[in-house]
This record gives C-alpha cells, sequence and structure tokens, in this order.
C-alpha cells in the first residue's frame, strides 16, 4: 500500500492498540510493530513518524526490552509515551529512576505552549499518569516542556531532531486534550497530509480485490457479525455472481437475525451474489441435548458448525479464494503484529480453511480496527442496524442458556433479550454501552402472578463498558429503564417469573456466562 504511515513500536503496554486507532482517527495510517523488529525492516516501510508506546519494565534494568540509539539519528520524528519516553532519554544519556512519588490517575500537567506538541493545547491540562518511574534529568540537547507537582519532567523535547518524550498517556480519553497532542505530533510536526480515509480505502479494496480475483470463485463463511458482513459486501460489490456466502443458521441467533442476514444478503437483497441459508436449527439442537458442561456446548457448536459448512463447501466444489473477516486486532492479539501474547485464539471459529478446497485467502479488513470497519460498512452502504451490532460470540446463545440448551430455552432468551435491546435503544444506551445481552440462568424459584403461584426461570441482564473486552465493568443503567425491562419480560416473555442484573466486573466475572 502505497499510504504515509506512522510506525508505532510496541513495547508491552496495555493501551497500544489506542495509540494506532488515536493516530488513524488523525487519519494517518499507522501500524504496530514489536520493539524486536529491526531497525531496517523499520527503515524499509519508510514511516513519517515513529512512536514507542509505554511498557511495564523499567528501561534502565539490564533485561528491559530496549531499541538501538540509531533509531534517533534517522531523521524520522519519534514520539515516546511512558515508558517510551523513558527509554528515549535513557538511551540518549538522561536519567530515569524509581520516583519518590507514584503518579497513578487524572493529573494536572503544566505545559510550554511553544512546544509544537502542545500547541492549541491549554497551559494547564488534565492527563492520565500511570508510572513508578520518572525521567529525573533530560537528556543533553532536550528542553523539558510540561510537569506536574511530583513530575519535574512531564514531557521534553529536543526540537530540532524532532525527538519528544511524555511521561503522561495522551491516547487515553482521560488525558483531555490527549487528541489534540497526537494530532499535532503526526499532522504537525511528522508533517503527515491525513490521507488515510475510508473512502479511499473502500475504493482502493474493491478494484485490488477485482485484480486479484479476476474470473475466480470465491467462498465466504458469513456469520451476520459485522466484519464477515463488512468483508461480504466488499467481495460482493467487487465481484458480484462470483462469490458465493454461506450462512450457517445454527438456531442460537438472537431474534429474527437469520431473517436479518437474509434480507441483506439473499436474493431479494441489494447485492447480486450467491446466497445460501442453512437451516441448521435442529441439527445443533439435537447435538447439544443433554449436555451441560460450557466447554463442551462451545466445542460442539464450533465443530458442528464447521461439519454444516464443509457439507455446503462439498457441493459448491473447489473454489479459488476463502474470504476471512479478520480485523487489525485479530492480527495484533494472535502476535504477528505488536508485543501482546496470544489470548484469544479460543475466540476463533477456527479450523474453516482445513475443511475446503481452496488456493489462497482473502482478509480485506486485516488492517482495519473496528470502528474503521464500522466506517467502511457505512461506506458501502450496509443498513446502520447491522453495521453498529454488538459484538456477538461465535457459539451465539449456546453460552448465554445456562445448563442444557433446548429450543424453548433459545425462544425465551430471544424474547427477552430482544425486550432488553429494544427498551435500552429507547433510553438512547445503545450506542454508550460497550455490550448488553440477556442470558437465561438455569434457576427456577417460585413466584406468584394473577394469585397463582409460579415456578419459573430466572433472567439475568448484563450491560458492560470495556475498552478492549479484556477487562469490564457493569454499566450503570438507569433503574427505571431495568425496572421497565423487568416488568416487560415478566408479562410479555412465557416461562420467566425473575429478573436479575449482572453487577460482576471482569475479572473476576467473564462477558459471557459460560
Ligand atoms: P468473555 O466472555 O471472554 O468475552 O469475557 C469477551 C468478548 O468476547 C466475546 N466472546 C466470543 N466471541 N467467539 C466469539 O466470536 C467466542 O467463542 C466468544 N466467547 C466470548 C464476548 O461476547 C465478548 O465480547
Amino acid at each position: 500500500m502505497n499510504q504515509e504511515k506512522v510506525i508505532v513500536i510496541d513495547f508491552g503496554g496495555q493501551y497500544n492498540q489506542l495509540v494506532a486507532r488515536r493516530v488513524r482517527e488523525c487519519n494517518v495510517y499507522c501500524e504496530i510493530y514489536s520493539y524486536k523488529t529491526d531497525i531496517e525492516q523499520i527503515k524499509a516501510m519508510n514511516p513519517k513518524g515513529i512512536i514507542l508506546t509505554g511498557g511495564p519494565n523499567s528501561c534502565y534494568e539490564a533485561d528491559s526490552p530496549t531499541y538501538t540509539s540509531e533509531l534517533f539519528d534517522l531523521g524520522i520524528p519519534v514520539l515516546g509515551l511512558c515508558y517510551g519516553a523513558q527509554l528515549m532519554v535513557h538511551v540518549l544519556g538522561g536519567k530515569v529512576e524509581k520516583a519518590p512519588v507514584r503518579e497513578y490517575g487524572k493529573t494536572e500537567v503544566y505545559v510550554d505552549k511553544t512546544s509544537p506538541l502542545f500547541d492549541d493545547v491549554s497551559e494547564t491540562t488534565i492527563c492520565w499518569m500511570s508510572h513508578f518511574d520518572y525521567i529525573s534529568k533530560a537528556a543533553d540537547g532536550f528542553r523539558i516542556v510540561a510537569h506536574t507537582a511530583d513530575c519535574p519532567v512531564a514531557a521534553a523535547e529536543n526540537d530540532a531532531k524532532k525527538l519528544y518524550a511524555i511521561q503522561f498517556h495522551p491516547e487515553v480519553l482521560h488525558t483531555k486534550e490527549g487528541s489534540k497532542m497526537l494530532y499535532n505530533f503526526v499532522r504537525g510536526i511528522c508533517g503527515c497530509a491525513g490521507t488515510w480515509r475510508m473512502d479511499s480505502f473502500v475504493e482502493n479494496s474493491i478494484k485490488e480485490i477485482r485484480e486479484k480475483v479476476g474470473g475466480g470463485k470465491v467462498l465466504c463463511a458469513l456469520s451476520g457479525g459485522v466484519d464477515s458482513s463488512v468483508a461480504a459486501v466488499m467481495l460482493a460489490k467487487a465481484i458480484g455472481g462470483q462469490l458465493t456466502c454461506v450462512f450457517v443458521d445454527h438456531g442460537l441467533l438472537r431474534k429474527n437475525e437469520g431473517d436479518e442476514v437474509e434480507e441483506v444478503f439473499g436474493p431479494n437483497g441489494p447485492y447480486e451474489l450467491n446466497f445460501i441459508r442453512v437451516n441448521a436449527q435442529e441439527r445443533f439442537y439435537s447435538k447439544l441435548a443433554g449436555v451441560t458442561e460450557p466447554e463442551r456446548k462451545r466445542k460442539i457448536i464450533g465443530e458442528e458448525f464447521i461439519r454444516v459448512f464443509e457439507e455446503e463447501a462439498k457441493k459448491i466444489g473447489a473454489v479459488d479464494f476463502l474470504v476471512q473477516g479478520t480485523i487489525y486486532p485479530d492480527v495484533v492479539e494472535s502476535g504477528l503484529g505488536g508485543e501482546s501474547a496470544v489470548i484469544k485464539s479460543h475466540h476463533n471459529v477456527g479450523g474453516l480453511p482445513d475443511c475446503v478446497d481452496f488456493k489462497e485467502i482473502i482478509e480485506p479488513l486485516r488492517n482495519l480496527f473496528k470502528d474503521e470497519v464500522r466506517k467502511a460498512g457505512l461506506e458501502l452502504g450496509i443498513p446502520e442496524k447491522l453495521v453498529f451490532r454488538q459484538p456477538f460470540p461465535g457459539p451465539g446463545l449456546g453460552i448465554r442458556i445456562i445448563g442444557e440448551v433446548t429450543a424453548e430455552k433459545v425462544r425465551i432468551v430471544q424474547d427477552a433479550d430482544a425486550i432488553y435491546r429494544e427498551e435500552i435503544a429507547k433510553a438512547g444506551l445503545d450506542k454508550s454501552i460497550g455490550q448488553y445481552f440477556a442470558a437465561l440462568t438455569n434457576m427456577r424459584s417460585v413466584g406468584v402472578m394473577g394469585d397463582e403461584r409460579t415456578y419459573d426461570y430466572a433472567v439475568a441482564l448484563r450491560a458492560v463498558n470495556t475498552v478492549d473486552f479484556m477487562t469490564a465493568e457493569a454499566a450503570e443503567v438507569p433503574f427505571g429503564v431495568l425496572q421497565r425491562v423487568m416488568s416487560r419480560i415478566i408479562n410479555e416473555v412465557r416461562g420467566v417469573n425473575r429478573v436479575m442484573y449482572d453487577l460482576t466486573s471482569k475479572p473476576p466475572g467473564t462477558i459471557e456466562f459460560e
């Protein structure tokens, strides 16, 4: 891709994907690489700027991650953040040591507005600090351009060499003017023109796909989730009838979801593609009958999914390309990009490529973050309802029904969840809460309804806010909304006489119930 680019060198901090996302919000393309990446490789990418991220280590310890000082002589602007800032100063001869006072949280920072980093930033600004070590002496040639009550060097710069060190985290939203600082770096100091835009990305991708596929045959496993839907539409626009999408309805989707997917991709939808909907509900329910153990349920659903897909693929015969909705965080989290450990392999449907006879994989969203995938979806004209769909696990409602899965329980959780989603949307909360859904507990309890004793199920409502789905906090849904949802579920969903709200954070809980 002939695109101006900023490189983020990852030292293992927790906000590293956020750094890249914020840069892209400035319309500058950016990629994450491990600190182990060779400098020659970095040079070959011809970046307009380099950002060194935070990390959990102390840069003065012998086995801590480091980088060759050559990086600072390339003439390419470098911005160090937290650990990255300390490392820059340490490598260039300044002093970093354990701070007498640990700073953590929102902190008042006093900035020197003559620094190009702080162009248009208030003189006193709130920033997010999180550090044990601090820069006690800036390196030669650097001048101090920000400080706090406890931190003499909150930012330092060597403007002549285009080197900048910031102790706090401009990438997190708690740093009020952080986006402005990153904008100042990439658009001002690095001189990026800001050409990374979704409309041109979509247009170029369609062109590239056309060239790559030629007259070939392409197969796509469509789940109805955001990623596979956006990938499928992009392919449909590029090559139309050469694409076949297989949508397996495993009977564990949200209410009406199967029909909604069919409306968009099926024969009455706007795209000219081959759409195969496999109604495999009964097949999945019978495999799941009597099974209560969560991991076994997940495995059965995953395996059956592959079986069904395989059968369909066999009917289609050999294909040239298989489409996957891989997105950039998947690439980074699987250890191919940055420094993160492999965390989520169990979340992937996995194994699909092995069961199909194909030559090559096409991953049109491989370089995009989730919010960019959504923007691309809107550019492609996909309905908002589909584009802003929440994350939904591959095993679907199967892991939101505790214990055995039956058609009756699926009906209960689908109806309760539909009411919950409707009320959350009515209250205008649907875009502000990270993820929310209803689950069916395996608990039945005594109640009274219209003078009659009942002995029915309890539904649990879950709503969480999360940055990265690795940690999460229960969202504060207003009590009035919860009460309305409770009352509607009990009145409208047969088989439920109790509604609970789950307050558990992750950790110790997970977002899903199984
Ligand atoms: P947990 O429950 O692990 O969920 O806290 C974190 C995020 O991942 C989603 N999730 C899955 N997604 N296949 C998926 O595609 C899975 O097996 C799976 N399990 C959990 C979950 O909805 C949440 O967004």
